[in-house]
Formats: structure tokens, sequence, C-alpha cells
């Protein structure tokens, strides 16, 4: 079954919202918008229950089990354990928390993989342990494509490397990188795996518990619910890293690498997110029963609708001699987070678009290390488009006409 397009808009209020009219929305990579679902549940916790969480009055009580419940049902829809899934403020800083438990973790003279297709925020915090005595090891990317080739990820790890850090996608490549296979090789050599899946999980949530990693990491804003980072930890190497929350919190697993402050209303509308997933699930006759197959049931119908998009937008844009386009020119190989290096600066390029009406932007991305390992100047920067599952058709033409006209 097709995804029902008028359905999934009426979820979201900004598609009725009047100053948005007449525009197309293509920075989805950077945030989206929030489904309603999401707003609804904020918006009560804001109003009936901001409170101090967990105490035995109605308000505190309810504001809690909220949260609570938001961390059940993701982690269920997610396919794995409640405990193993913890909200930080965003995963960037969720990465920087990590890399000082495993800076205490790891041995001077051990080694970390990273890769140069990476956001600053999975790559930065693992290359700054060099300063502990840990060896880093960098996983190039191909310069002309940007394609990550497991078969170099081989090369690099022996009985050193602890821990392998690469992304589900990257925001500015695109390639959906082959995360089950990946983590076999690393877990084969004894290498725990650590994936950013920021960029690929608005396109669909993944049973993380099937795909393997023994962390993965995404943003909640970009994927239709409030802003905070969203942390699956196995069990075993959770528990294995040292707590950095307080002390006399270390034993419970969802704590150890939060040691900020929950921000406990936007956990709660974290389950919000369960509540879009369930409403397109039933809405498009999916599975009753599992949370991971309905989730898995959902993602596939996001990813039939991008993927049939995203084609004639790579086709416009592939054979322009102006365009550099990053990343593969075929749809089912990567997500609709479309980077083109121009032959001038990216943003005044954006800045043009949006008169036609086109919501994008230019820049690094903060992709800085992929960029110039595509030989991309990152101060003049890629003009990205990106979109997601509720873009519909029509906007897909206005962007491929106003780029006709600007570029
Ligand atoms: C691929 C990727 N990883 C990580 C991040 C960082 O996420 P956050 O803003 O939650 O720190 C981003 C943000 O744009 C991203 O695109």
């Amino acid at each position: 079954m097709a995804l029902d397009i008028d359905f999934v808009r009426a979820q979201f209020p900004a598609f009725a919202e009047p100053s948005l009219q007449g525009q197309a929305f293509f920075e989805n990579a950077g945030g989206s918008y929030t489904c309603r679902q999401v707003i609804d549940r904020l918006t009560r916790f804001y109003t009936q229950r901001k409170v101090q969480p967990y105490a035995s009055y109605d308000a505190s009580r309810l504001g809690g089990e909220e949260m609570d419940e938001a961390r059940v049902r993701m982690a269920a829809l997610l396919g794995v354990e409640t405990d193993e899934l913890s909200f930080g403020p965003s995963t960037t800083q969720n990465t920087y928390v990590l890399a000082q438990a495993v800076r205490k973790w790891m041995q001077p003279g051990e080694a970390i993989v990273v890769t140069d297709q990476d956001h600053e925020a999975n790559s930065g915090p693992w290359r700054r342990l060099a300063e502990d005595g840990i060896e880093i090891r960098e996983w190039r990317i191909d310069p002309e494509s940007g394609h990550l080739d497991p078969e170099q990820l081989e090369n690099l790890l022996d009985e050193k490397v602890r821990l392998v850090c690469f992304p589900h996608c990257s925001n500015v490549v695109g390639e959906i990188n082959p995360v089950t296979e990946i983590t076999a090789i690393a877990h084969a050599a004894g290498a725990f795996v650590c994936v950013d899946g920021v960029s690929y999980a608005p396109h669909g949530f993944s049973d993380v518990g099937a795909l393997g990693p023994d962390i993965y990491l995404f943003s909640s804003y970009k994927t239709y619910g409030p802003h905070q980072g969203c942390m699956v930890i196995r069990r075993a190497l959770g528990e294995m890293l040292p707590n950095q929350g307080h002390y006399f919190n270390g034993d419970v697993l969802y704590k150890r690498f939060t040691p900020a402050g929950p921000d406990h209303a936007q956990i709660a509308a974290c389950a919000g997110m369960a509540d879009y997933v369930d409403a397109l699930c039933d809405h498009h006759g999916g599975p009753v029963d599992g949370a991971a197959a309905r989730g898995a049931f959902v993602h596939d119908l996001m990813r039939e609708q991008e993927t049939a998009l995203l084609q004639p937008l790579l086709d416009a844009v592939k054979e322009r001699n102006s365009v550099r386009l990053l990343g593969p020119d075929r749809a089912e190989l990567r997500a609709p987070t479309v980077a083109l290096s121009l032959d001038r600066p990216a943003q005044p390029v954006a800045a043009e678009l949006a008169q036609y009406g086109i919501m994008a932007d230019g820049g690094d991305f903060y992709a800085v290390r992929p960029l110039a390992g595509m030989g991309v100047d990152p101060a003049r920067g890629v003009f990205r488009m990106s979109f997601t599952h509720y873009t519909s058709k029509a906007e897909i033409d206005l962007l491929i006409e106003a780029l006709d006209r600007v570029l």
C-alpha cells in the first residue's frame, strides 16, 4: 500500500500554518517539522504536569509515567530493552559524554577507528582521545564518490582496536552504509561499534536490536519530535564503560551516560513519535502486534515514498555542468539528503532559491571532514536539499523548477 500523503501531512500543523504557505521545506536534515502527537504531549506536559516528576501527587506521578512511557515505547520500536535507551540534550552532547567514558575504559596504545564520512559529532569527540595516547585510525572515503568501502575497514582492524565509529548515512554523501555487514566485520575483530543514525532515522526507525551495533545515536528533533538526543547503548558495553553520572545512579543503565538533569517535558513528548508511527501503521493497515514489526512496516512505507520522489530530483541535477552531485545518483542507495557542490559559494544560491519559495541552505553542515575528503572547499560549502516522507510531489516539482532558474 502506498503512503497516504494527505493523511501524513494532516499530522503536521506546519503544513496548515499560514506563515509557511507557498514555501516548500527542503532543510529537513537540519531539523524536521514536528508531528501534532508530539506537540500535544509537550503542551499537555507544560500546562498540566510542569512539576518535579515521580512524586506521588497526581501531576507529578503522571509526568513521571509519561517519561517512562516514552522510554518504554521508543525502546520497543527500536527493538532494544527499555533501559538500553537514554535521552540526552543532543547527539553531540551524547558523543562527548560517551568519549569521556571510553577515555577511561581504553588503555594507551589501543586504537579507535573513525571515518572522514561522519558529521563532526561522531568524529571529533573520538579523535580527541589521541591526547590520552589512544591511536586514531581513519577509515577514509573514496575522494570521488564519498563511498566508504567495508573492505578497507578490514585492513584497519587488529587486536588493538576496541571501537569502530561510523555513520548509518552521512549528512552530505547520503549513501546508506550496510550497518549490519560493517558491524559483523568489527565484531569479528573484537571491536565494539558506534553508529551515528542521525541522518538515517528520519527516514524510518531501524530495529537497532536486529541491525546489530553496540551504540546507535539519533536526534529526535529530526525525527518529528522534540529536541533530544536519543542514544541506544546495548547492555554488554553500557555496563562495562564507566558511569558518567552521579555515583548513586550508576546501577541504572539509562542514567549512566546522561549526567545532565533530564528535560522532563521533552522526554515525555518523545512518546509522541511512537504515537505517530502507530497512527501511520494503523491507517495503512500494518501489523497489529509487535512494536518493532510495526516500526519496520512504517519504515518501508516511508522509504518507498521517498525513493519514488528522489529519483526525478537526482536525474534533474546529475547531468548539469555547473553541479557536482555528492554520493550515489540512484535513489535506492541513498537517503533523500542531496548535497551539491557548485561552481560558486552555496549560501547565496540558497538565498536566491528562497525567493522561489524553497526553504534550504548552503554551508558545510558540520561535515567539514567529508567535504575536504571529497575535495570540496568547506568555506564554499554545498547546497543541500533534504526531504522526508511528508514531502509532496508538487514540492519536488517546485524545487526542480526553481533549480532550473537558478543553477
Ligand atoms: C549526521 C549527523 N550527526 C550528528 C549530528 C549532531 O546532532 P545534534 O544536533 O543532536 O548534536 C547531526 C546534526 O545535524 C547530523 O546531521
